[in-house]
């Protein structure tokens, strides 16, 4: 068993796709969780760092500095939660990354294992489509949250995030996922939650509200109170809410 080092809850932001709103959700869950809790959003996807750029986060190191001196002058304070951003400088970075890869997480896991002792909740956002290998690694930790977007999926599409899924079930992460969040959609609502519900039979599939404050280039919600009210609930159904 490993032993774990502190405190904090860790949530991990899963999908087979990008574009399907994991980075914004996972902001959005970090800037509504309970005021008394010491939460941080820790950016991890080494393809696409989202959360980094939406945020204009600091872009000159690449992941590999950062992982060598253990430095947590990284750390952003940003609204009301902290951000631990990430940028891959070159490509050859990813390259790099890759070669090493198991090695590499191994060495980002225990990090953030170590953030456990300094903040109650931490939030990371994931590689869309991580390797079995990686995915394997993030078993450590408390909960792992599938995200998927009914709105930009097309049938298609949507069939194809169902088959990621079944396979990394079919390869028993099944267990390890707490729930798997969906964004509202108004069009073939049915036929996608048919599809969903196929492979979701045991795991709570949990509906947040698209909202249009996005389309301003708004990184939070900060006036839609349904969108509000449905991440809140979310978090209380994960065990994290005011009082606990
Ligand atoms: N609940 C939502 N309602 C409306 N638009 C959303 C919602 N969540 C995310 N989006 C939008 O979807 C797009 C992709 O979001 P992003 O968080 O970057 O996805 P990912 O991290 O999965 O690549 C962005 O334009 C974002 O504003
Ligand atoms: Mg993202």
């Amino acid at each position: 068993m490993e032993e774990k080092t502190g405190k904090g809850k860790v949530i991990v932001g899963v999908s087979p796709r990008a574009g399907v709103g994991a980075t914004t959700t996972l902001l959005n869950f970090a800037y509504f969780s309970p005021p008394n809790m010491n939460t941080i959003y820790v950016d991890l996807d080494i393809l696409n760092p989202g959360g980094t750029d939406l945020l204009e986060l600091e872009r000159e190191r690449n992941i590999l500095d950062y992982f060598k001196d253990n430095n947590t002058e990284y750390i952003y304070e940003v609204e009301n939660f902290s951000v631990m951003p990430l940028y891959l400088r070159r490509a050859v970075d990813m390259e790099e990354y890759l070669m090493q890869e198991r090695e590499l997480s191994e060495r980002i896991l225990s990090q953030v294992e170590k953030l456990r002792e300094s903040y109650d909740l931490i939030f990371v956002d994931t590689m869309p489509g991580y390797s079995y290998t990686t995915i394997k690694v993030w078993q450590r930790f408390d909960e792992l949250i599938g995200i998927c977007d009914y709105n930009v999926q097309s049938i298609s599409s949507l069939l194809q995030v169902r088959d990621i899924f079944r396979e990394w079930f079919n390869r028993g992460l099944e267990r390890y996922f707490k729930g798997i969040i969906v964004i509202d959609t108004k069009s073939n609502k049915q036929v996608k939650e048919k599809i969903m519900r196929e492979i979701f039979e045991n795991t709570p599939i949990y509906e947040i509200p698209f909202t249009k404050e996005f389309q301003d280039s708004n990184i939070i919600s900060k006036d839609d109170t349904f969108y509000k009210y449905s991440l809140k609930n979310v978090l209380k159904k994960l065990g994290i809410s005011e009082e606990g």
